[in-house]
């Protein structure tokens, strides 16, 4: 005799809705936007269809879109020109450049939207890498003055969220110094705390002409073999004030998301990368699988493992079908 059988809380719909322990809703999400110079022009990434390179006066109106469906937090990452890039990514914290002006703008129209930075300096160096390059190597402690400089650019813009995503020692301290100094106590920090050297950042890559132009990023970012590293990374970015912990990659490290939610007492954002959207963006092309339920089914893995926001490729799609 059956005593206990699972299966009576599968009974109905009803039951199912009432018993599930995990949802996606619109809250959780993070937009990633991405920008480019110049004027009404919008421009679709190869590698990642359905998203595109917007002009500033573009963005403001896709973000406009986005807040009707209820997607308050955006993250913007620009697509820089190759003569406007140098050794020590100057551009980034030009008070002039498209990464403040955008910020200002969108601020300016939409003042209720939450606008996250990206802090590395790979979009404006003409290295490709996130750090400052000397004789092949990386450079750390010059590193963190430019990502400093950066940050405060960014938050005199109107930055409610500074999102260091380059693996540097000491940056989430630093930057949160420069930013305290400055007045800017409000201003939150969203660490990228275990970010892996990973093969799928390479639509992004595409998508901004960033990719590093010797060697690769593993002096910086995490050994994809590594699980105890990220509790070393979360536990300084803890001490050193931020404010969120991030995992990079999402799907293939959900149980790196999982080790920080149960070893850390603030939020944790998982961010489903590009080459996440675009595995699952080629496969429905294919017909081979269903693209509104395998994405639905991934955001809430997120979820599942521990995280509470999600920077998503899909928010905008994912959206339209919550609402
Ligand atoms: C750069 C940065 C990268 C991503 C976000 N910020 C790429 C990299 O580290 O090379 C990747 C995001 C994605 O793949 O969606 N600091």
């Amino acid at each position: 005799m059956l005593t206990r059988r699972p299966r009576r809380n599968r009974k109905s719909a009803v039951i199912r809705a009432m018993v599930q322990e995990n949802q996606v809703t619109v809250n959780d999400f993070i937009f990633p936007l991405f920008m480019i110079e110049g004027e009404n022009k919008k421009e679709e990434i190869a590698s990642m269809p359905g998203i595109y390179r917007y002009t500033v006066d573009l963005l403001v109106e896709e973000i406009g879109e986005c807040l009707d469906l209820g997607i308050k937090t955006f993250c913007l990452f620009p697509s820089v020109s190759e003569d406007k890039k140098d050794s020590t990514a100057t551009e980034g914290h030009n008070p002039e450049g498209l990464y403040q002006v955008a910020l200002r703008t969108i601020k300016a129209k939409y003042p209720e939207a939450i606008l996250m930075t990206d802090v590395a300096m790979d979009p404006y160096s003409s290295d490709g890498h996130d750090g400052i390059v000397r004789n092949g190597e990386i450079l750390n402690d010059e590193t963190l003055e430019v990502l400093g400089k950066m940050a405060l650019a960014q938050a005199e813009a109107g930055a409610d969220i500074i999102g260091p995503s380059d693996m540097m020692d000491g940056r989430i301290g630093y930057i949160r110094e420069v930013l305290d100094d400055a007045g800017y106590t409000n201003v939150s920090i969203m660490s990228y705390s275990a970010k892996y050297a990973s093969a799928f950042y390479g639509p992004f890559r595409d998508a901004l002409d960033s990719a590093p132009k010797f060697g690769d990023k593993k002096t910086y970012q995490m050994d994809p073999a590594n699980v105890k590293e990220c509790l070393v990374e979360a536990e300084l970015d803890f001490v050193e004030g931020a404010d969120f912990l991030m995992v990079k990659p999402g799907l293939p490290y959900l149980d790196i998301i999982k080790t920080l939610s149960e070893n850390f007492d603030i939020p944790i954002t998982a961010y489903n990368v590009s080459g996440e959207y675009a595995m699952l963006k080629a496969a429905a092309q294919n017909g081979w699988l269903e693209n509104d339920k395998a994405m639905m089914e991934m955001l809430l893995s997120f979820k599942r493992a521990g995280a509470s926001a999600i920077l998503t490729y899909f928010a905008k799609e994912a959206a339209v079908l919550l609402k």
